[in-house]
Parts: structure tokens; sequence; C-alpha cells
């Protein structure tokens, strides 16, 4: 605006009249006004050519073209120019004729000095007016362009319509989601789009919700997509939020204003029905699982406040969300000589992605159960937020462990009678192998910890001595006791004896291999032994063992064929058979067991009460 104020218009002199020349040239100069003079109309026609000029005082006595011709080329190069024609004797004719042509005056000689300088700021006044009239048309021109382009590209739908709920616009956006020309809609009734259970809806948002606070409420309404075209919406309605509001024409007075449409304006909510509902059913997902998981959880904020608890943690502790909401979970589960502890799982879980502790945690009613307590960060965006804990109630589980204790008591006590009894049930058949057993068993255990097993496996193969023979159960007595030599038929009745022990004792679940060692107590390294011709390491190292005890104990004890032969003629047999019968360093460690006068076979059955109580 300042340069505006300060401009300094341009006014270009065409005479060749010098009076005139002078008389304007002083006048103009003394105005403050650019002046150009010129004689001829090939020099105005040079200057307008150079720059603009908003006012041409032309004098009709011009060389070269015309005054008519003069004012249209002056309208073509420069049309903005204000042209004043001075005349001295002119008729009515020419004057309307250079009027009609484009000058903006007409100056009659002789000029009086105030009148031409009223003229000239008359012109100028009028051409600044008719500048500014230009600037303001051109930016409403541009705001109306500017308009239309914010309406036809809002993501919002923009539409009026008339009286009678024709479609008289729509914007472009509408078109693309509902797959429409605007040819189909223009001049359509609104109920060719709108749902038909939503019609009723619909007339009342634009019959009656017109003017006033209604204008302003949103209602729902569902639009049909036009199913044959390729429109950016897939489903077979989309979901708006409308706004309608009348349109009354304002020249009627009267407080019945004649309505004359409606107009407003749709937002697609489809999306955001599909993203509420997306939402809720994750929601209903992890609330169910939430509430439904065996162990009670909290979510806890970052002082440790409770967000939430699960249901399970309502029942186990007792409280209900209402009642704790909002407050330190210190305060209520938390014994007080636990307090600190408690206050360090949330830092740590922070710290260390996870926190596991066992604890313990009172119930509204006082009682203190045992819990295992876990706890995790909730991260979001890179920060924990919250911290979830979740409490497993271990008191149950105490209480079943306990129980399954009792029970696996009573059924190895259990157990423990059956092997006593299976053993005594041989026994009593074989008052030979009475004794035998626990014998072999108790040498058995002695040269395995000379040979420095661990004490687990010396147990099995405590077990298995006391068993070794079980099998002889399925021998006729006679043949047990019978005093002279053993035919072949009955020899080999004898030789069933590990398969048969196998055979009962292989379903029980030892947790050594009994039936295994058992089985192989007649085997040989050199593959000569009974009842599967096993050698060397095929047969276990407890059955090597169990094989050197049982062959000692045999020779060194009474024998229904033969009286007992002793230690020594024993220890000679096995030394005799070393690395052939017999595993050689099982046989060392037996041989110096006895040189070393560090075993005696006792008949004290009190060992074989203690190798049952293994495995009860
Ligand atoms: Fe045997
Ligand atoms: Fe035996």
């Amino acid at each position: 605006m300042a340069e505006l104020n300060n401009y300094t218009p341009n006014i270009m002199i065409v005479t060749i009249d010098p009076e005139i020349n002078n008389i304007l040239e002083v006048l103009l100069k003394n105005l403050n006004y650019k002046i150009q003079l010129t004689n001829s109309s090939s020099g105005a026609v040079k200057k307008l050519n150079e720059k603009k000029y908003d006012l041409v005082l032309l004098d009709v006595g011009l060389q070269g073209m015309n005054i008519i011709q003069f004012l249209n080329y002056v309208k073509e190069v420069s049309p903005e120019t204000f042209v004043i024609v001075l005349a001295g004797h002119t008729s009515k004719d020419q004057i309307v004729e250079c009027l009609n042509n484009g000058a903006y005056d007409f100056l009659a000689k002789p000029f009086e000095k105030e009148e031409i300088i009223k003229r000239i700021k008359n012109a100028l006044d009028q051409k600044k007016l008719k500048n500014e009239l230009e600037q303001a048309r051109r930016k409403l021109l541009s705001l109306d362009k500017q308009y239309e382009y914010i309406v036809e590209n809002s993501p919002d739908f923009v539409y009026s319509l008339d009286e009678h709920g024709n479609f008289i616009y729509i914007n472009d956006s509408l078109i693309r989601k509902l797959g429409y020309s605007k040819n189909d809609i223009i001049g359509s009734h609104y109920s060719d789009v709108i749902h038909p259970e939503d019609t009723e809806n619909a007339q009342f948002v634009f019959n009656e919700r017109r003017a006033g606070s209604r204008d302003a409420r949103v209602t729902k309404l569902r639009l049909k997509v036009n199913s044959d075209s390729k429109a950016e919406n897939e489903s077979k309605y989309l979901v708006v939020e409308l706004k309608a509001k009348g349109i009354y024409d304002k020249s009627v007075k009267d407080k019945n204003k004649k309505f004359i449409g409606t107009h407003g304006i749709a937002r697609d909510i489809s999306v955001n029905l599909q993203l509420e509902e997306s939402l809720k059913l994750q929601k209903t997902y992890f609330r169910q699982l939430f509430n439904n998981l065996p162990e009670a959880i909290a979510i806890l904020d970052s002082q440790d406040r409770v967000i939430d608890v699960n249901s399970r943690f309502e029942k186990l502790f007792q409280y209900s969300i209402s009642e704790i909401r909002n407050n330190s979970i210190h305060k209520f589960i938390v014994p007080r000589n636990l307090q600190k502890e408690s206050k360090l799982i949330s830092s740590s879980a922070i710290s260390y992605g996870t926190h596991e502790t066992e604890s313990i945690r009172v119930c509204k009613d006082g009682k203190a159960i045992d819990v295992t307590i876990f706890a995790y960060p909730v991260i979001y965006n890179n920060k924990s937020i919250a911290i979830y804990h979740i409490y497993r109630d271990l008191s149950e589980f105490k209480e079943s462990e306990l129980e399954l204790d009792k029970t696996l008591r009573k059924l190895r006590k259990a157990m423990g009678g059956i092997i006593n009894a299976m053993v005594a049930t041989v026994e009593v058949r074989d008052p030979y192998t009475a004794g035998h057993q626990q014998r072999v068993a108790d040498l058995a255990r002695a040269i395995a910890q000379e040979m420095g097993l661990p004490e687990n496996e010396i147990d099995g193969i405590r077990m298995a001595g006391t068993l070794h023979d079980l099998g002889k159960v399925n021998i006729p007595a006679e043949i047990l006791s019978k005093p002279g030599k053993l035919s072949d038929i009955e020899f080999s009745l004898i030789k069933m004896h590990p398969r048969v022990a196998y055979d009962i004792l292989k379903e029980i679940d030892f947790p050594w291999p009994i039936a295994d060692i058992v089985h192989q107590h007649h085997e040989r390294i050199d593959g000569s032994g009974y009842p599967q011709g096993l050698k060397g390491k095929e047969i276990l190292l407890s059955g090597r063992i169990l094989t050197v005890a049982d062959v000692v104990e045999s020779i060194a004890s009474h024998r229904p064929y033969r009286p007992a032969l002793g230690i020594d003629k024993a220890l000679e047999e096995i030394n005799v058979k070393r690395g052939i019968y017999y595993d050689s360093e099982v046989v060392d460690a037996c041989t110096k067991l006895f040189h070393e006068n560090r075993f005696v076979f006792t008949d004290d059955m009190s060992a074989r009460k203690e190798t049952l109580n293994l495995i009860c």
C-alpha cells in the first residue's frame, strides 16, 4: 500500500501545439507527475511500447495516425491507459466518436487551468479505482478457485439438495467413493442412494432438521455403493456421519421463510467402524484370556499402583478391582516383612525384562499363601508403561505334592512287600537258597564299593542280588534240594531260572535295570554262560559283579549235593577263570576284599530289610 500511496503517475502528452505543450508541462510538473512529451503519433507509439502510461493527453491535430486510429492502437497495446483528447473546434459527432473508441474524456480549447487539473485528477482517480476493482475481482476469482479445489478434493462429502430432495451438487470425493458418475447423481432423489432401512432417518434429517442447533447434529446413514462400478469401497454400503442444514430464501421476510433446499457434509466412517470393531474384538480376546488364565494377574503402573486385575486375582486374594484400583499393591497383599522385597520386583523386571521369585502373599481374610511371582514390563514405543505381576498359587501344588509323596510311599511300601513275598516264596521252597541271595547281595555291594561305583548303581546291584534267584520259584522243590548230581533235563530246568526271573521283573518299574542284571547273572565273559550266551561288555558291569559274587558265595557255602568248599576254593575258582569266565577287574576287587579281611559272609538278615527299604 505504501508503494501505491507514493505512486507517481506516468503521463504522456502528444501534441504539436507548443502552447499546449508548455502549459501542460508546467502544470503537470507542479503536480509531481512524470511527464513524457512527443509531437507525433510514431513517437507516441514508440513510448507506449517502451513502458506503461497511466494517462495520455492526445491533441487532435496529430501528424501520422488520425485520432481514431491512435485511440484503437492504445486500446490494443495498453488497454489500461486512459486517454484524454484535447481539441480546438470539434464537432459533437467527433467527440462522441472519440469517446466510443476508447477516449476517457474530451477537453476543448482553450483550457482553464483548474478545469484541466480537475479532469486529469479525475481520470487518474478513475484509473486507480478501476485498477483496484480489477485486483479485487482477480482475488475473488482466485478465492473462488481455491474454494472449488478444496471442496472437490475434500475427503469429506459435500452435497446440496433442492427443496424436493434432489441432488443439485455433489463433490468428486463422494462420486469416487460411491462409484457413480455426476450425471447419475445430479437430479436423482436422495432416497436413491440411501439404504432402505435408513430412509426414514434420512427423511427426518433432510426435511425436519434444517436450522439452528439442529443442523449441528450428526446422523449415521448408509449410502448405496454402485455395484456396477469400480468404486474405491468394496462393500455394498458406505457408512457416513452426515450433517444437513436447510437453505431458506432470505428475500422472504415473514417468519415462515421459504425452504429452498439442503446442503451439508458427510464423512465416511466405514474404516473407523471397522477399526472400532477390530479393536473391540481385540479387547474381547484379551479380556477373556486375561480372566480365564489360571494365574492371578495384576497390571501395575510405574509406581506399583493397580491398573487392572483379572478374575483369578479377585478370587485368590479376595479383593475386587474397585477396592484396589489406583492403590499401591504393597498395601494389600504384601506382608509387612516383605515390603522391601516386593518393591524391588517391578524395577528388576524393567531392568532385566523379566523377574521370577517365590514368596508369600496375604489374602484379604489374612490367609498367607505361597506364590511364585513372575513380573514382565509392558513395553510401548520402547518405553516401559506398566508391569504385569503374575501370581501362581503354590498352596494347591504343595498340597498335591504332599499327597503324591504319600501315595508314592504307599506304593513303594506295597512293592517292597511284594518283592519280599516273592523272595520268601523261593526261599521257603529251597532252604539252601535261603540266605544265599542276601549273602550274594552283600558281597556284590562290597565289590561295587571297592571298585568305586556310584552310590545309586551300588543300590541297584544290592537289589538285584537280593532277587537274583527269584526264577527258581518255577523249579520243582525236589530238584532244588536234590542231594546228588542233576540229570541233563533237571539241569536244563535249573538253567531257566534267570529267564523266569527276568519275565517276572521286567514289568516292574525299578529305578535300576534289575530285570537285565538278574537275567545276566549266569553269563560268562567268553560267552559260555546262559541263558543268552552274552560276551564281555555285552554283560552289564552290575551283571558281571553279581556273577562273581554268586559264584564265590555258592562255592564257599554248603550245597545239597556237596559240603561247603570254603572261601579259598572260591577265590581259586574265580582267579583261575579270571578274564575267561569272570571280569578281571571284578575278580581282583573281590580277591582283595577277602585277602585284606575286609569282607566276611554273615547270615544277618537286617541287610535284606535295608535293601528292600531302598524302594520304600
Ligand atoms: Fe542263580
Ligand atoms: Fe545264585
